[in-house]
């Protein structure tokens, strides 16, 4: 049997190349050899989002977006969360064996209320949801990065005690944790993320993709010195390449006569060809509303049978009529 895997991404505003490298080309290519179960997490949006307009638009655009980059609607099972709503009632049947205590411990959340988001309740319970996407598709494998290892632990201790009670009811997910790749760099060498504003587009158009890199900041080394490689723009420009290109960047990093203004124009180019087919497939999908709400539909049916199936025998288990 294939062992499935599940993954759910935020609908929080245009996806950006750390996105990409860091999680979505993973579960693209993991569609070959394993079960795929992807989401919108539209749920946990509204945990920091209180605009209706732009909900609605971050979770088409996510989904959309997802299925131009590659995730494939017939082979693995990719639904909008909200559009199977028992993920919550077995939240709430969840939130009883969830300890207070835990959810104060939450690293997240306490990042979260320091940055100055109001802590209210769903912010606060948002693991015991994340645990009730997990647990209710059986999922045995959540790929994640390192911010996310916390929730799978509480996840994890959830259905452990759930079952320590009620018999063998969940499937105890593992944690693959992404060890391999070094951190995506935005173009500030920050950590690439939406909240620093130091993240490059996969879907902008010409003038903001040039605009982000040609803001890559840059060391001021003179035209004949060797350039250092330990740099945002040769770390981002590395992303997109294989090994032997990848080499003759080096190369030409420590080559004197090498003008940083003429890498970035390059970049400009490397990444709009990068995803100059995926592009061509948003285009077309944007424009063919009615084939997207079709897969929407699939996704739909085919989670919440699943959904269904899982919630049924937790209600049993617990005694709920
Ligand atoms: N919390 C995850 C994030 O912000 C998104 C998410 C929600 C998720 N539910 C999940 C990830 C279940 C993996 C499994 O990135």
């Amino acid at each position: 049997m294939k062992k499935r895997i599940l993954s759910g991404a935020q609908p929080s505003g245009q996806l950006h190349i750390g996105n990409y490298f860091g999680m979505i080309n993973r579960m693209i290519s993991s569609q070959s050899n394993a079960d795929l179960f992807c989401f919108v997490a539209n749920y946990h949006s509204l945990t920091s989002i209180s605009n209706k307009v732009k909900l609605e638009k971050n979770t088409k655009e996510a989904f959309v977006d997802l299925l131009a980059l590659g995730i494939d609607p017939i082979k693995s099972t990719f639904w909008i969360q909200s559009h199977v709503p028992e993920v919550t009632e077995l939240a709430w049947i969840l939130s009883n064996f969830s300890s207070v205590g835990l959810m104060q411990r939450s690293t997240s959340y306490k990042d979260k209320i320091s940055n100055g988001l109001k802590p209210n309740m769903g912010l606060f319970s948002y693991p015991i949801l994340m645990a009730s996407d997990i647990l209710l598709f059986n999922s045995d494998i959540v790929p994640v990065g390192k911010d996310q290892k916390q929730h799978l632990e509480m996840t994890r201790d959830i259905a452990i005690k759930f079952n320590n009670i009620f018999g063998d009811i969940f499937t105890i997910p593992e944690i693959e944790i992404d060890d391999s790749n070094d951190i995506i760099v935005g173009i500030d060498d920050q950590k690439m993320s939406k909240s620093y504003n130091n993240t490059i587009p996969i879907f902008g158009d010409h003038d903001s993709i040039n605009n982000q890199v040609m803001n890559i900041v840059t060391d001021s080394a003179g035209l004949n010195d060797i350039k250092d490689t330990n740099t945002p723009l040769f770390k981002i420009y590395s992303l997109f390449l294989d090994d032997k290109p990848k080499k003759e960047l080096h190369e030409r990093y420590n080559t004197p006569g090498l003008k940083y203004m003429e890498v970035k124009k390059e970049l400009v180019d490397v990444i709009i060809n990068y995803f100059a087919h995926q592009r061509k497939r948003r285009d077309e999908l944007i424009a063919n509303e009615d084939k997207v709400n079709d897969l929407m539909n699939l996704g739909k049916t085919k989670a919440q049978k699943i959904a269904r199936e899982t919630l049924s025998h937790v209600k049993q288990a617990v005694g709920l009529l």
